[in-house]
């Protein structure tokens, strides 16, 4: 079992840096103003109750700042936060040692809780509603089962896919929030406060245009902030203004749209190979050589937001506008 809790030193430059342009309070975190205004609620009300808050589940596409919230969520709180993940939990054993560690009021934050084993899975309903565990001490005839009683503790678990959580896991959680794409302006503001945080001088016109080839997502914007840096160091003299931003994203490979040689391959071979669809996911996935699971959770969802692919009962299809982007023509036999 693997729990993050990582020293700064130990981790990798780009994560570092990360890091340190990651926002920490909810007065510094740009978009997502209806979850906000919502947790702010919940939290003031819990605090004033001094209670826990009620366990959270946070769903929504890669990148939008799900563990983000949850660390503002244990600020605003005034508590800690332990972070770990579905797949690295391996054995109810393992989340038994993590929940008897916790201390009152603490954030446990649980990421890809999709992905959390059965029996693991069995071991947190009695742990979320009732603040206790049933553990079992001895083997076959001695065994017994020992109740423990854990402090109270709010349970952040975060997906990308609400749908893949089990009923009664879901139903546990007494805070339902789904995060969206940000709109172009909210990613400019970001890309803005991230490059004041990293001494970058950045044009207005610059960072807009790197927000509408973000697709909606700040953590794509805060990779191409990066990457931009990097060119404006090297082939520029430091600043960034719109005409290197635009030079440095075409050497990125990133379009217009912000789509990249991945959902360029993923499209052109549904195009190509399967007459526009639609087509099975794992054929798709197969075709292009990537994983089904990181097509659906990564690239499907901003393709089908712009509208560019859709799912039918008999499998994925990309649209007219598919074609008129890829400068395609729409093929005449079908
Ligand atoms: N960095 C990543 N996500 C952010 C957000 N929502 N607001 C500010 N900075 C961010």
């Amino acid at each position: 079992m693997e729990e993050r809790v990582v020293s700064q030193e130990a981790l990798g430059a780009e994560a570092q840096l990360e890091g340190s342009i990651r926002p920490v309070e909810f007065s510094q975190y740009i978009g997502q103003e209806k979850v906000k205004e919502n947790l702010k609620v919940f939290i003031e009300a819990a605090r004033l109750r001094e209670e826990s808050l009620d366990h959270v589940l946070l769903h929504g596409p890669p990148g939008l700042g799900k563990t983000t919230l949850a660390m503002i969520i244990a600020n605003e709180m005034g508590v800690s936060i332990r972070t770990t993940s579905g797949p690295a939990i391996e054995k109810a054993g393992d989340l038994a040692a993590i929940l008897t560690a916790l201390e009152p009021g603490d954030v446990l934050f649980i990421d890809e809780i999709h992905r959390l084993p059965r029996a693991v899975e069995e071991v947190l309903y009695p742990a979320m509603e009732d603040f206790c565990i049933d553990i079992v001490i001895g083997k076959e005839a001695t065994a017994r089962s020992v109740r423990l009683d854990l402090p109270p503790f709010t349970l952040v678990g975060a997906t990308t896919r609400a749908g893949m959580l089990s009923a009664p896991l879901r139903d546990r959680f007494g805070v339902h929030l789904r995060l969206e794409y940000y709109n172009e302006a909210e990613l400019s503001f970001i890309i803005e406060r991230s490059s004041e945080l990293l001494q970058v001088s950045m044009e207005k016109d610059a960072a807009l245009e790197m927000a509408r080839r973000s697709r909606g997502t700040p953590r794509i914007a805060n990779r191409l902030l990066r990457r931009v840096r990097d060119f404006a160091q090297v082939q520029g003299d430091g600043k960034v203004s719109k005409e290197l931003a635009d030079n440095a994203l075409e050497k990125l490979q990133v379009d217009k749209l912000g789509l990249d040689h991945i959902d360029h391959k993923l499209l052109t071979s549904i195009i190509e190979k399967f007459r526009g669809g639609p087509v099975g996911v794992d054929t798709i996935a197969a075709a292009i050589g990537e994983e089904s699971n990181t097509i659906e959770d990564v690239y499907e969802p901003y393709l089908m937001q712009i509208g560019f692919l859709i799912r039918t009962p008999r499998g994925r299809m990309v649209t007219p506008q598919t074609y008129t982007h890829l400068g395609l023509e729409v093929s005449q036999d079908e």
